[in-house]
């Protein structure tokens, strides 16, 4: 199946996880096309994906998607696209952490989901969505953020988990989904 994977990386982690995926699907046999929303206009286009399956992801800034990820989601639609599959990249993801594990264990329930994939969820199309922890270096969090940080247990470095990455993708590869009936859509 046709695959676009699109994301929004400030640092570099969401890139790298994107990269990932894009590489495991390629092993799966897909034709995969990488489209990172922050680079040169020639690096993408801003028409919706169109057919096939889509996986969006985008790093997590204040408890938001990126606003240029947010803006893509905004211009999916169940008519634009097939399958979608999104992916938040952010301190506290479903199997790692660079904050203090039992931070991290609070946090998980709790956390909404972005508006963004809400969005998505409404459109009937969003087949998963997983959260990946990502990484931090020091500097790239500033000002009251940093103390924040701090207080909850907050470490630098990568947290990165390939594996859960990989089991996701899998998950994808293995998604079967009906073909429309006759007549539908
Ligand atoms: C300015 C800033 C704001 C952030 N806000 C949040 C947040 O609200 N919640 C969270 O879990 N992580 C937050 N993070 C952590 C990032 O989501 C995490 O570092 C992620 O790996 C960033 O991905 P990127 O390297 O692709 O930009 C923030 C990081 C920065 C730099």
């Amino acid at each position: 199946m046709r695959t676009v994977v699109v994301y929004a990386s400030a640092h570099g982690a969401t890139e790298g996880i994107a990269r990932r995926i894009a590489d495991g699907l390629r092993a799966g046999g897909d034709p995969v096309e990488l489209r990172d929303l922050g680079g040169a206009p020639s690096d993408h286009d801003d028409t919706p994906v169109g057919g096939g399956r889509l996986v969006i992801g985008s790093a997590i800034h204040n408890g938001q998607w990126l606003p240029i990820a947010e803006d893509f989601a905004k211009s999916v639609t169940t008519a634009s696209n097939g399958q979608v599959w999104a992916f938040s990249v952010s301190s506290v993801g479903a199997t790692s952490t660079f904050l203090s594990p039992w931070v991290a264990r609070w946090l998980r329930p709790r956390t909404p989901l972005p508006r963004a994939v809400a969005t998505l969820d409404a459109t009937g199309i969003l087949r998963a969505h997983r959260v990946f922890a990502g990484a931090i270096a020091k500097g790239d969090w500033p000002g009251l953020g940093r103390i924040v940080f701090r207080l909850m247990g907050g470490h630098y470095g990568d947290a990165r988990d390939w594996d859960d990455i990989d089991s996701w993708v899998r998950q994808i590869l293995d998604d079967e989904v009906p073909a429309p009936a006759d007549g539908e859509s």
